[in-house]
This record gives structure tokens, sequence and C-alpha cells, in this order.
């Protein structure tokens, strides 16, 4: 059916934050369905490079770094961090993740980093990166039902992100981000050193412990987590967001909680 009229600027707005578009990518809007818009564009200025503490052997520089060298930057700036103060502010001075730039702010962990338990998510999502904190959304508020169902709350758990910035309208990281950022959430889980370690969701648990299976298979199993110094004892279960979208699932999810309260004691 053709409209009978123009949408209103508000209402094309509405669409596409509906459509997940949140964000502008750049100053200048670009027309895609002219035939101009594919005629090479002036580039703008680039800006003077910035430099990094000697500390911290972050690459920087105005374009994103090729994959290689940013996983490689990643893996020997994690590595160093004594502890998660100087690991966080790692992240908020590295440059190779190009999600950083078009996130509000670097969501890096809430709850108790002595808490014996600590739960792993996939990415931050639009109320995250507002907030700065992990899941505060409103798979965040399942997640908390979900904690308190083992008779924990966030001051007795740790809760983190595979990535620790919003890919934009809420896309699923490519495997080059997810690659650049696990060095950092390996030493997250290895300075937290927890007695249990949930992965919450497909991508998390996949990434965190090198499966390949899917949620279905690998939820409720144990896992051993190497994290270089100790084997941690690992459990996924469902994303919380997959819970709200799919409920009845909830009373396996329930399952995966006792058996990880059991392991607590
Ligand atoms: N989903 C996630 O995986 N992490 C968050 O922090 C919020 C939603």
């Amino acid at each position: 059916m053709t409209p009978d009229r123009a949408p209103t600027v508000h209402e094309l707005l509405a669409f596409y934050l509906e459509a997940g578009v949140d964000c502008a990518l750049m100053d200048e809007p670009v027309n895609r369905v002219s035939d101009d818009s594919a005629a090479p564009r002036e580039q703008p200025q680039a800006a003077p490079v910035r430099t990094a503490p000697a500390a911290m052997p972050v690459a920087r520089s105005e374009a994103a770094p090729a994959p290689e060298v940013a996983i490689q930057s990643a893996r020997e700036a994690a590595r160093t961090a004594p502890s998660l103060e100087v690991l966080r502010a790692m992240l908020e001075q590295f440059d190779g993740c190009a999600l950083k730039s078009t996130a509000t702010r670097l969501v890096f962990a809430d709850g108790n980093p002595l808490a014996r338990i600590m739960f792993v998510g996939e990415a931050p999502g639009r109320e995250e990166d507002i907030e700065g904190l992990p899941f505060v959304g409103r798979s965040g508020q399942l997640l908390n039902r979900m904690i308190a169902a083992i008779g924990l709350d966030r001051t007795k758990a740790y809760i983190a992100n595979v990535i620790p910035w919003r890919p934009p309208g809420n896309r699923t990281p490519t495997p080059q981000e997810t690659q650049i950022c696990l060095p950092f959430i390996q030493r997250q889980i290895e300075l937290v050193n927890p007695d249990v370690l949930v992965t919450l969701g497909n991508p998390s648990t996949q990434t965190l412990l090198s499966t390949r299976e899917g949620i279905m298979k690998t939820r409720g199993r144990w896992f051993d987590y190497d994290t270089g110094t100790r084997k941690i004892k690992a459990m996924a279960t469902f994303h919380p967001a997959y819970l709200l979208r799919s409920p009845s699932y909830k009373r396996l999810a329930w399952q995966d909680l006792r058996a990880i309260a059991k392991a607590l004691g």
C-alpha cells in the first residue's frame, strides 16, 4: 500500500528507533538511495594521534588497527593488568575495538569483586550503555531474580560481559570484535577468581567455554574454565533476554540455578 503522505520527521525517527538505529555514526547524513552517495566522499582530516601511557602496549590511531594487531595489543595489555582497577583503566584507554567509538561509555562490571560467583553476558544494551553498568534493563531485572533464586543479590555476585561496549542498535558483535575483547574478559575472570562462573546464553558460552555446541546442549552441564593458573567450575544457562522471550525455558534455567546453588554449598 502506498502511504498517502510523507512520514513526519518524528515518525521517521520513531521508525529508526524501533528498528534499533539509535545512534548516528557520522556527523553528516549519507543519502544511500541517491546515486551521488556512491561517489567518493571527501575524507575528514585525521585528528592528531594520541599516545598511550608507556606501561600500556595499546594500539592507538584514528583508523582502527587491523584486527590481528588489535587482538595482539589486547592480549599484551590485559595480561599485564595487576588489578581490576588497572584493567578497567586499560579498557578506557584501549582504542583497538571500533565499538568503543559508537558506544556512550564503557560497561565494565557490577557487583562484588570478592564474590564467589561471576555471571558473564554477551554485550551491553541500550540501558547498560546509558548507565555504564551491565544488566540494568529488563533482562537485568530477570537476572536479579535468578540471582535471588540462589539466595544472593548483586552485593554477593559479580557481573560482566564478554564485550564491554554496546554494539550499535544492539547488533550481534562480529567474531573479530569478540576476539579483540576476549583477553580483557579472560583477565577479568582470572582477577575475580570466582568459585563458579556462569555464562549467560550462547555467545558468552561458546566464546568462554570454547565450545561450538548450542545452548540447548551446553546448559546445565559443568565445564572446567581454565584461567591458566586455576580451573574454575563453569556452567552455561539461558540468557535472561531469551527467557523473557521464551518463558517456558525458565523451568530449565531454575534447574541450572539449583545445581549452581548446590556447588556453592
Ligand atoms: N544483555 C547482555 O548480554 N548484557 C547486558 O549487560 C545486558 C543485556
